[in-house]
């Protein structure tokens, strides 16, 4: 008897279906199908045909394909005995569990003794559907490899898009061609890792940023993942995500995978990126007061460094708050001993040599200037020179004479000693002052992969949540080395990069937006001669870049001109007007005619209002530029459009163009079709338009 289910939503429709009790495959995924389809029907045609030099049956590729069904590729799941010895389970249907938007299917092994589950549950509002899978025995296991649910992959798809990265240049996408066999990364570092994001875009052929098929898919684990995109002799495809392998270290009678989200577009590739941003932001941050205005950020670090003078840092917090500062972050080097990167972490009490009253008067001043103040921790991590390790060298993670990370060792998160031990610290500084922020680092990679590790960060950050739920928390590690949901779900910004060079963070924040919205990332005003690529560039075209985020300054106010602080005071202004429904809007990535333009549209949920952020890295190789088409705008509508930074032409921009003067009124339809032409521009800057539905 065939069962079947499906999961819908107004723009897909996921059908599940198996014809006896074994595992259940994903037979459709993609436009919503009529209500009255007829899934029998369906699952049977999806069935594949027999030819020669095959099996005689076409093993299924099913929600967890299994080795012992002669599977021709990678199963979903892989345990062993204690004693190492390979278990080959054979699951039965066992129960399916319906409700509005969900459904979870479980199977039992023949014994009895071992089930397994996967959990599916889809968003109406967001259309993001939400996956995972556990596995329970009764006698201890090894776990080598669980997949969350497996889906299949679009076989109309030429490509798919992962991500690099490095520090300073993360979210760099790879554009690798299906062909067969996998296509695997394993991340073993520990963390989610600049190199390493755990994203996946599979685009059907055809698709650009604003129209086509795609699917996307995101593994919410800050601990390193697998991600397997594999296609099978016979052509069939499959995509598995889960913990990267071995990272169990101990038999154990549970074990599940953390949430794969996975969207279905017919809007291109901005259909997964908006759906994935409201998700992030709607859904899986917990801001503490979701209606406060996201504040302006300043933080010290490429101001000062370790170098904290309290009176410097009071003069820097006045000029920042000038600036339109409303949060002033006190970075690395407020506590004891820490005079560079070598030593002292772990040692967190404040520096009664920089702050011989402690933080007091400091978070005074900060706060009579109107700011609230935000503190720089890194509480997993230890230097061999700190009073914490000498007292308990046995908290670090790995062997002795490990390779060491910016010096430092990792402390192991898994033991209750240590997550007590940072508890502790961390709650006691949160109590003793007035701090609504903490900037939380993660500057190396692990020893070992481990996911205890991982599972006690989310622990000791849990904990710190629960007992200071004011505060929020910027996830870091040297920029955006832990970045993905599953810490999303604990801290409420990320650092995206310790790039401020407004060139590269174009770039990352370009790609960054097909899973993160502007509420929480974070983009910061650096120094005019960028301090990680020696870059010197223009204050507007680095404030527009910030602005295109959750905006903030990292740079020593007093290195500004008048001029220079006019620009960023302008900027910081239209920014704070506009970020209350830029919050809410979608990232919406353009398709530029031009490849030396970088552009995007932010559009109101309502359709009212939208601002396009034109950058422009690089030289053009034609002369002058070309129209710029937008999207998801009503063809029959009309648009004012107004330049915001009309001022900035520079003086080689010679010809009359009407947008240079005045706002123009265009409908949807020319605006989509034609595009907007923009005035010549040098490289390194940006346009900034605004349009209003009228
Ligand atoms: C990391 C972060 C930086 C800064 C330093 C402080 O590199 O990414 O932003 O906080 O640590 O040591």
């Amino acid at each position: 008897m065939i069962k079947s289910w499906r999961l819908d939503d107004s723009r897909q429709t996921l059908v599940l279906g198996s014809d006896g009790q074994h595992f259940a495959e994903i037979v459709y995924w993609g436009a919503r199908l009529p209500d009255d389809e007829d899934l029998s029907t369906l699952y049977q045609s999806t069935k594949i045909d027999v030819t020669g030099g095959m099996l005689d049956e076409n093993p299924r590729l099913s929600i967890c394909p299994e080795a012992i069904n002669t599977f021709p590729g990678q199963p979903g799941l892989i345990v062993s005995k204690v004693t190492g010895q390979p278990v080959m389970l054979k699951f039965s249907f066992a129960s399916a569990d319906e409700a509005e938007n969900q459904l979870d299917l479980t199977y039992k092994d023949q014994s009895g003794d071992v089930s397994y589950q996967a959990k599916f549950a889809i968003d109406p509002t967001t259309h993001v559907i939400e996956a995972s899978a556990s596995l329970n025995s009764k006698a201890p296991l090894r776990l080598h490899w669980l997949s969350a649910p497996v889906f299949p992959a679009p076989q109309s798809s030429d490509e798919m898009y992962d991500f690099a990265g490095r520090w300073c240049g993360e979210f760099q996408m790879n554009k690798t061609a299906w062909s067969a066999g996998i296509r695997c990364r394993e991340n073993r570092t520990g963390r989610t890792g600049h190199e390493h994001f755990p994203g996946l875009i599979v685009p059907c052929r055809g698709t650009t940023n604003t129209s086509g098929q795609t699917y996307g898919f995101h593994y919410g684990w800050s601990g390193g993942h697998r991600m397997v995109a594999e296609e099978l002799p016979d052509g069939r495809r499959q995509i598995q995500f889960g913990n990267a392998t071995h990272l169990e270290h101990d038999p154990q009678t549970s074990f599940e995978t953390a949430k794969l989200y996975a969207v279905f577009s017919d809007g291109g590739l901005n259909g997964c990126a908006a759906a994935f941003q409201r998700h992030v932001r709607d859904r899986i941050v917990k801001f503490p007061d979701p209606k406060k205005p996201r504040p302006v950020h300043y933080n010290c670090w490429e101001a000062v460094y370790f170098d904290h003078k309290l009176d410097e840092l009071k003069d820097i917090a006045t000029m920042a708050a000038d600036l339109g500062a409303e949060r002033f972050v006190l970075d690395d080097g407020w506590f004891r001993n820490r005079n560079d990167d070598t030593r002292a972490l772990g040692d967190w009490e404040v520096d009664l040599g920089k702050y011989p009253e402690g933080l007091q008067p400091l978070i005074d001043h900060v706060h009579s200037e109107k700011m609230s103040f935000g503190l720089w921790f890194e509480p997993e991590m230890i230097n061999q020179n700190s009073d914490t390790f000498r007292a308990h060298p046995e908290w670090a993670l790995g062997e002795e004479g490990q390779i060491l990370g910016r010096q430092q060792m990792a402390l192991d998160m898994a033991l209750p000693a240590v997550q007590d031990f940072l508890f502790d610290r961390v709650s006691k500084i949160l109590a003793d002052h007035s701090i609504d922020y903490i900037k939380w680092d993660h500057n190396r990679v692990l020893p070992t992969p481990d996911a205890a590790q991982t599972r006690g960060s989310y622990a000791l950050l849990d904990r710190l949540r629960a007992a200071h739920p004011h505060v929020e928390i910027e996830s870091c590690a040297s920029g955006g080395g832990r970045i993905d949901f599953g810490i999303l779900g604990r801290t409420h910004r990320v650092w995206l990069s310790d790039s401020n060079d407004a060139v590269e963070r174009l770039k990352i924040q370009h790609n960054a937006a097909l899973f993160l919205p502007m509420a929480v990332t974070g983009s910061h005003v650096g120094p005019r001669k960028c301090h990680t690529s020696g870059r010197v560039l223009d204050i507007g075209f680095r404030a527009w870049v910030a602005a295109q985020r959750h905006m903030g300054f990292e740079m020593d106010p007093r290195e500004l001109t008048k001029d220079e602080a006019q620009v960023l005071r302008t900027v910081t202004a239209w920014w704070r007007a506009n970020r209350d429904w830029m919050m809410h809007a979608d990232i919406l990535r353009l398709d530029s005619a031009d490849p030396s333009v970088l552009a995007e549209q932010q559009m109101d949920q309502s359709g009212e209002q939208f601002v396009v952020f034109v950058g422009k890295p690089n030289t053009s190789s034609q002369t002058v530029p070309r129209p710029l088409r937008l999207t998801r705008l009503s063809p029959d509508a009309k648009y004012r459009i107004e330049l915001v930074n009309s001022s900035d032409p520079s003086g080689l921009s010679r010809g009359k163009q009407a947008i240079k003067q005045s706002p123009l009124e265009l409908s949807g339809a020319f605006l989509m079709n034609h595009g907007l032409t923009l005035p010549w521009s040098f490289p390194e800057t940006m346009w900034v338009i605004k349009g209003t539905l009228l």
